[in-house]
């Protein structure tokens, strides 16, 4: 590391639990998630100056934005202003997670961002602050910027309860050759709904907190309520689901609003089989599989 600079790992998330509710007045739908972080890591390094933001991306760095709307970029903007100070940072960016398959990688490489720049200047700005930095950023951001193994989250996103993270397991991280606009796919989900064709799921979440602890429960409290608005539109994630489920994971999942698919698994052997059968067929349709462990450890 260099004199003056400050590096750290930004990990994927993958959504256990995802139900989505009505559009508030500023756009955004609420929702209520559990996060779990996984071991797909980015890793960022944030120098301080010249003046300005700049930004350097190495890695897979295949429709990631490099320029003023990389949230990394918008992270040290935003930064600066709340710490009082003018922007100048420049920001080395080297990608693993994919973009646009609800990963959260561009969330958590902000996150990481403002939390390096805020320790590089020494914490002008306080935990509360950036914490609302986050919020605005971004629906992923906040619990990227907690740097817990798991939480449930309502609202945006913003308001947030670390949970005791479940015991470690094998996972698959699966993303399909091509990505999923967000903001498409919250489009896709309302009309859905105006159609009547697909109705919230409005049963309360009840966890016991022994829940976390127990992987057959969890599998049964797994779901995502883009499933079938994405899939229905997207014929090959919902192929590349029923691959997933055929290998006998303990549950497989969209995460966000996709593309990507996660399979958890209940011994490194199952894991490793199904990556094996899914090789194949994987590297002919340009899909990625990722050996993940599910949740990774906290920060
Ligand atoms: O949070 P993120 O920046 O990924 O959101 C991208 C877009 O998805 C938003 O601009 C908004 O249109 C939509 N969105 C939403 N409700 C959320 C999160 C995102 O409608 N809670």
């Amino acid at each position: 590391m260099n004199e003056g600079s400050a590096s750290g790992h930004a990990a994927a998330k993958v959504n256990l639990r995802l139900r989505v509710f009505g559009r508030e007045r500023d756009g955004y739908h609420s929702l209520e998630t559990l996060f779990l972080r996984t071991s797909l890591c980015d890793e960022v390094r944030v120098e301080p100056g010249p003046p300005g933001v700049s930004l350097e991306l190495h890695g897979d760095v295949d429709g990631v934005p490099g320029g003023p709307e990389n949230l990394c970029w918008k992270a040290a903007l935003g930064f600066a202003a709340a710490a009082g100070i003018p922007p100048a940072a420049t920001v080395h960016l080297k990608k693993r997670i994919p973009p646009g398959a609800g990963l959260g990688g561009g969330s958590a490489d902000a996150a990481t961002v403002l939390r390096l720049l805020n320790r590089l200047h020494g914490d002008p700005v306080e935990d509360a602050e950036l914490l609302k930095l986050a919020g605005d950023l971004g629906s992923d951001v906040p619990f990227a910027l907690t740097g817990a193994a798991a939480a449930l989250a309502w609202g945006r996103g913003q308001r947030l309860l670390a949970v005791p993270a479940p015991p470690a397991r094998p996972g698959l991280l699966l993303v399909p050759e091509a990505p999923v606009s967000t903001v498409e796919a919250y489009g896709w989900l309302d009309e859905d709904r105006s159609a009547g064709r697909t109705l919230p799921d409005v049963e309360a979440l009840r966890w016991r907190p022994e829940d976390l602890a127990d992987w057959e429960r969890l599998a049964e409290l797994a779901h995502n309520d883009f499933e079938p608005p994405v899939l229905r539109r997207r014929p090959e994630i919902a192929a590349w689901k029923d691959r997933l489920e055929g290998t006998g994971p303990q549950l497989a999942r969209l995460t966000g609003s996709g593309s990507a698919l996660f399979a958890v698994f209940r011994d490194a052997g199952a894991r490793d089989a199904a990556a094996g059968s899914l090789h194949d067929p994987a590297a002919a349709e340009g899909a990625r599989l990722y050996p993940v462990e599910i949740p990774a450890p906290a920060d």
